[in-house]
Order: C-alpha cells, then sequence, then structure tokens
C-alpha cells in the first residue's frame, strides 16, 4: 500500500497526466484535490489522445475509483461535457465520486472572471478564464454554492436570489455587463444537479474508508507550484493549492497517511500566463523548443494559447523541492531536447538591482521579476532519445543533463519521460518504492 501525491514543480503542463497515468496502474483510487476546469491534462493511449479538465485521468482504466475532490471548484456544465465526450469513447462513469464540498463554478464567475481580467489591462494575469478565481473568492467568502446546494433546490434558490443581486450590481455598475436572472440559473443549474446527483458523496469518508482498507491512494495534483497561490509568482497564480500541503487540505485527509511525493517538472520549462519566467527564451530557441515534436506542441490545452518557453531553473527546482517535500522527480520531455546543440540550466539567479546572487529564492513574489538567471552550458546530445528506455541506453550528455538536475536539487530523478505515449519512459527508480530524497548536510541545522 502507498499512498502517493503527484505535483507540477513548475508552472503547470509539466506532463503531469502522463506520469500519474502510469502511476493509476497501481492506484486504487484517483483524487483530484484542487483547481477546476483550467487545468487540462492530456495522456495518449493506444493512439488515441484524451484531455481531462476535471475528470481524473485514473478513468482511463477500468475499476478505479475517480474523485474529484473537496478542494476543487467544478463547473457543472464543463463537468457534464467533459463526461459525456469520454462516455461516449466507451470509459465507465460507475467508480466516479464528486466531494458535495466542491464549490461549484456558477455563470456569473465566469464573466466575473472574463470582465476582471479585461479591467486590469496591462496587469492583467492572463487566467483561463474559467472561471476560477471569482469560484474561489467567494468560497473565501463564504457565499460560495457548494455541490451539496446544487442538489438542493430550495437551497440553491436561497441563494441564488441572495447573490445574483449582488453579482449584477457589480458587473452592470462596474463592467456593464447584462445582469444574470436569479430564476433562469435555477432552473438550467437544477437540470444539471439532476445529472451530477448519482455521483455526489462525502468523498473525503472514501478515501479514509480505502487507506483503512489499505487501498493505494493516488493524489493528482493540477497546475504547479509556482502557481500556487501562498507559495507561487503571486499575483500570477492561479486561485487554488496546487502544492502538496494542497492535498491533504483539498481531498479531506490528514498528512501522516502520505508515503511519497512525487514531482514532475519538464526538462526546460513552461509558463501560459502573464508573470515573471526568468529563464525565458523569447527569440530562436524559444520558438524551437515550443516547435520541437508535434505530438508535444507547447499550446495550452484548456485555452490553446501558446505556451512561453524557457531553459530548465535550478532555483525553481529548489524552491519546489522545499515547498513540496519532494522525495522524487520524474523529468518530462527530455526528447524535446534532442536537436539542440547546446542546453542551458539556470544555476542562480543574479538580482538586477543589486548584482547579488542567490542559488535560493526567498520567496517567489514580487522580487521574482528583478532576478535574472546566471546559466551553465552543457552539450546537446544531438541523437533521438524516443525509443531509449533505460537510463543506461541514453547518451551520455543526457545521462549528464538528468545527474545535474538530481545534484543541483538534492532529489533523485525516479522517472524520464521520452515521448508522449505510455511506452516512451525510462524508469530510472521504482517512483513509490525506490530510492527517495535524504535529508542532507546542507539541509540539516
Ligand atoms: P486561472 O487558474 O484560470 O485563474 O489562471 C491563473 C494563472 O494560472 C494563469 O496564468 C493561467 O495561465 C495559469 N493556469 C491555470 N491553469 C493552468 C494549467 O492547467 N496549466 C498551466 N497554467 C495554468
Amino acid at each position: 500500500m502507498a499512498n502517493v501525491i503527484v505535483v507540477g514543480a513548475q508552472f503547470g503542463d509539466e506532463g503531469k497526466a502522463k506520469v500519474t497515468d502510469l502511476l493509476a496502474r497501481n492506484a486504487d483510487v484517483v483524487v483530484r484535490y484542487q483547481g477546476g476546469a483550467n487545468a487540462g491534462h492530456t495522456v495518449v493511449v493506444d493512439g488515441e489522445t484524451y484531455k481531462f479538465h476535471l475528470i481524473p485521468s485514473g478513468i482511463l482504466y477500468e475499476g478505479k475509483t475517480c474523485i474529484l475532490g473537496p478542494g476543487m471548484v467544478i463547473d457543472p456544465k464543463a463537468f457534464i461535457n467533459e463526461l459525456g465526450a469520454l462516455m461516449k469513447r466507451g470509459l465507465d462513469d460507475t467508480k466516479l465520486k464528486v466531494s458535495a464540498s466542491a464549490h461549484v463554478t456558477m455563470p456569473y464567475h465566469l464573466a466575473l472572471d472574463a470582465a476582471e481580467e479585461e479591467s486590469r489591462g496591462a496587469n492583467k494575469i492572463g487566467t483561463t478564464k474559467r472561471g476560477i478565481g471569482p469560484t474561489y473568492a467567494d468560497k473565501c467568502a463564504r457565499s460560495g454554492i457548494r455541490m451539496e446546494d446544487l442538489l438542493d433546490k430550495e437551497v440553491l434558490r436561497e441563494k441564488l436570489e441572495w447573490m445574483v443581486p449582488r453579482k449584477n450590481v457589480l458587473l452592470e455598475r462596474m463592467y456593464n455587463i447584462p445582469p444574470f436572472d436569479a430564476k433562469a440559473i435555477l432552473e438550467e443549474y437544477s437540470g444539471y444537479a439532476e445529472q451530477i446527483r448519482k455521483y455526489v458523496c462525502d468523498t473525503s469518508e472514501y478515501i479514509f474508508n480505502a487507506v483503512q482498507a489499505r487501498k493505494n491512494i493516488l493524489f493528482e495534483g493540477a497546475q504547479g507550484t509556482l502557481l500556487d497561490l501562498d507559495h507561487g509568482s503571486y499575483p500570477y497564480v492561479t486561485s487554488s493549492s496546487p502544492s502538496a500541503g494542497g492535498a491533504c487540505i483539498g481531498a479531506g485527509i490528514g498528512p501522516t497517511i502520505i508515503d511519497r511525493v512525487i514531482g514532475v517538472s519538464k526538462a526546460y520549462m513552461t509558463r501560459v500566463g502573464e508573470g515573471p519566467f526568468p529563464t525565458e527564451q523569447e527569440g530562436e530557441i524559444g520558438e524551437m523548443l515550443r516547435q520541437t515534436g508535434k505530438a508535444w506542441a507547447e499550446v495550452g490545452v484548456t485555452t490553446g494559447r501558446p505556451r512561453r518557453c524557457g531553459w530548465f531553473d535550478t532555483v525553481i527546482g529548489r524552491y519546489s523541492v522545499r515547498i513540496n517535500g519532494l522525495d522524487c522527480l520524474a523529468i518530462t520531455k527530455l526528447d524535446v531536447l534532442d536537436e539542440f546543440d547546446e542546453i542551458q540550466i539556470c544555476v542562480a539567479y543574479k538580482d538586477k538591482r543589486d548584482g547579488s546572487t542567490h542559488k535560493e529564492m526567498s520567496s517567489i513574489g514580487s522580487n521574482f521579476k528583478h532576478m535574472e538567471p546566471i546559466y551553465k552550458s552543457f552539450p546537446g546530445w544531438k541523437k533521438p532519445t524516443g525509443d531509449l528506455r533505460s537510463f543506461k541506453e541514453l547518451p551520455l550528455e543526457a545521462q549528464r543533463y538528468l545527474d545535474f538536475i538530481a545534484d543541483e536539487l538534492d532529489c533523485p530523478v525516479a522517472i524520464v519521460s521520452v515521448g508522449p505515449t505510455r511506452d516512451k519512459t525510462v524508469v530510472i527508480e521504482d517512483p513509490i518504492h525506490g530510492p527517495k530524497r535524504v535529508l542532507t548536510k546542507s539541509t540539516q541545522q
């Protein structure tokens, strides 16, 4: 038995879905614990590409319980559409569960997300416009609508009659947007409730019982550590807690049940949306990273926006090891670097204001934009890696590159992905039972 958290160790889009899919094979329960339809997880199986936004990719395996946890925000319309499309392709919903405590994204959240973004002008966050921020804002203000409320028409009516006029004042007066009709929302969303009802339950209790029965639970993070509301590059973050600690709150479990935390990083780095990105490459290199390999075309799965691309950043890597307590790493998309003559890695930052250098970031907040990367250069391997299946088979230059990342982050690399499909994977160590990060002298007091 092992209970494992998989988190994005960069800005999201690290290829977590492929790693989750590999680990889900041995899991009994797969749990999404935060975020909503802003996520875009792509898994390629038997030549078929599946894109997930709300539903855990564990649904690809028969007989796994898949849970949308209490920390999520769920757009019922998006959920029904996504599930409908998956069921048309033959996937089974009998073991799908939705937390009664998850918050519901309502149409006014979507409208507000778009309007607030627009009003920010040059300071926009570059959100996915899936209503994420406004839904979590209502949750924190204690005026949100939870799944359990959606299922009770009288409670929903009462909540909407109070909420909708307030949202309308904001929408009409601040943003000149036509008002919503509480009655129309009530009818439409009560209809969705009837389609979702059979999935809704106390998922925290279900997970607790599964743990007691010594089942394997996989907690699937969406987005990434640098998009974490508390620990990311605030304010250019999402409104939830993708980092490992968020799994406990967002799934309703205690930290004592977690056996392993696995961080997923690309072999380089990307970011969708606005915000600082010290190693971003805007010229030819960025374009080459973006375009390399049609299967990996770097566009956002949810929004279709081109991803900003850059070199691997060990300062961010070390930060993610710390914030998540990572035990080991999965490095994805190594094959994207196959054609490069030279590969760079950021080993430290130089503060543009005073020239000081930093191997660690004390916090990734407003100071972040003043950081300039200091690079170490590696020779490229200039050989295809997609068909290689062991560490020893990888070109020496690629081995050295991976070893350097493991040393700099003081965290073992357990898995390397060399292509989008399940088979294109190099397992160096068993990520769940193999060696894990140990406290070294530099981290002991
Ligand atoms: P929101 O989550 O839609 O509010 O967007 C906030 C920020 O997080 C924006 O920069 C988005 O581009 C980014 N973001 C949200 N979800 C994802 C994701 O799944 N992958 C990568 N970036 C994301």
